[in-house]
């Protein structure tokens, strides 16, 4: 598997569709198409003519040039600013899903579904106008899709959605290339090398493939530490004799995707404590505590005994937390338990599980809580019992 990154992240998760309504070709004889603006339909443009912005000088666009105004604004597009604009709603709406002809070919012009991904939050921290410096990158794929919208021939939809997406993604990066990324808000994190790992930290939330059947997969997060102690049944994590927090049993099974159970399966499971910090990241906590290692019984069950951890805030002093400001939102995480389980001829599966009674669920700063990473909690006298069943993929064999 490809390593990943937060911006394919990002647009794997959010952007899982990103269609193209329809577009126009242009260029023999005068012509415009005014757009009334608001975000819900950029539109992505090629080739020589002006664009209009309410607000702003005519502005030529060269040839090489591609731009994407986010259509926050009204604006037209014209091969001479002073023809009559059509509307383009009129225009390309009587014939949704169509390249229209507007004369000739050396302007393209493509209009993005509303709703369709990426991540509109993505979108919200475009400029009104992009420009893509590399615009051979992205001409292929314009030129790809104009054909085949226009050709039709069998699978064009699905053609057409793959190179939208690359498309998406050029002109995103082309963003995070040339941006003022102090100015970038949101989407300087996808950009700066110092943040990445930050925000895999608080977008502990892999791309998720449809290939896949095992359990959702995760990041390992800042907070692991390899070489955990071993723990012999029955598992009790390593504590402090006055550990503070209610004693949690957590237990359930490993299976492969063709349901047969792994006995082999190891787990190596760490957790924040009840003030919400780890051991071997904040001073006073003795070493390994809360972390430990065990494996499997026979039959593929696991059973290990813990305390339940506590929400705990990201930094929010840096950059994380002004974004995390900046959008409205606090600062917590859920309470989670962190989990790697391994097994023979098994992938890895790095995995947060969150709790169904707790805080922060639907709006945990990280943005990473999913169906399917949510334990039911069921309460036994002063002991909370925690159930999962974690599912792992083969490994794909030559
Ligand atoms: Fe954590």
């Amino acid at each position: 598997m490809l390593e990943t990154d937060p911006l394919s992240e990002a647009l794997t998760t959010y952007g899982g569709r990103c269609g193209i309504s329809g577009g126009f070709t242009a260029g023999e004889g005068p012509w415009a198409v005014r757009f009334r603006g608001g975000r819900q339909l950029p539109v992505i443009v090629r080739g020589p003519g002006w664009l209009l912005a309410d607000g702003a000088a005519p502005e030529r666009l060269e040839n090489e040039g591609l731009t994407l105004p986010s259509g926050r604004v009204p604006f037209v597009l014209a091969s001479d600013p002073g023809v009559e604009p059509r509307d383009a709603d009129q225009l390309l709406h009587s014939r949704p899903g169509l390249i229209v002809p507007l004369g000739g070919e050396q302007m393209v012009g493509l209009i993005r579904q509303a709703g369709s991904g990426p991540d509109e939050r993505l979108l919200d921290a475009l400029p009104p106008v992009v420009r893509v410096r590399d615009a051979p990158a992205v001409r292929y794929p314009i030129d790809r899709i104009v054909h085949e919208l226009s050709r039709r021939a069998p699978g064009f939809a699905h053609i057409t959605e793959q190179y939208a997406q690359a498309l998406m993604a050029d002109v995103l990066r082309s963003v995070l290339d040339s941006r003022d990324l102090a100015d970038a808000g949101w989407l300087r994190l996808y950009a700066d090398a110092e943040l990445w790992p930050a925000l895999a930290l608080i977008h502990d939330q892999p791309a998720e493939s449809a290939h896949r059947h095992g359990s959702p997969l995760g990041l390992l997060g800042p907070f692991y530490l390899p070489g955990a102690p071993r723990l012999e049944p029955p598992n009790v994590m390593p504590r402090r004799p006055d550990e503070k927090g209610e004693t949690l049993i957590f237990r359930g099974a490993v299976h492969s995707t063709t349901g047969e159970p792994l006995p082999a399966a190891e787990f190596d499971m760490w957790q924040a404590d009840a003030d919400g910090n780890y051991s071997g990241m904040v001073p006073g906590i003795p070493p390994w505590n809360l972390r430990g290692r065990f494996g499997a019984a026979a039959d593929g069950t696991f059973e290990v005994t813990t305390i339940q951890p506590a929400p705990y805030p990201v930094p929010g002093d840096g950059p994380i937390g002004s974004v995390l400001r900046e959008l409205g939102r606090h600062l917590y995480r859920p309470a989670h338990l962190h989990l790697q389980v391994t097994a023979p001829d098994h992938e890895v599966l790095t995995i947060q599980l969150y709790f169904a009674d707790g805080d922060y669920l639907a709006s945990d700063a990280a943005n990473a809580v999913r169906d399917g990473l949510i334990v039911p909690v069921e309460l036994t006298g002063d002991v909370r019992i925690a159930t999962y069943d974690f599912v792992l993929e083969p490994l794909l064999t030559e």
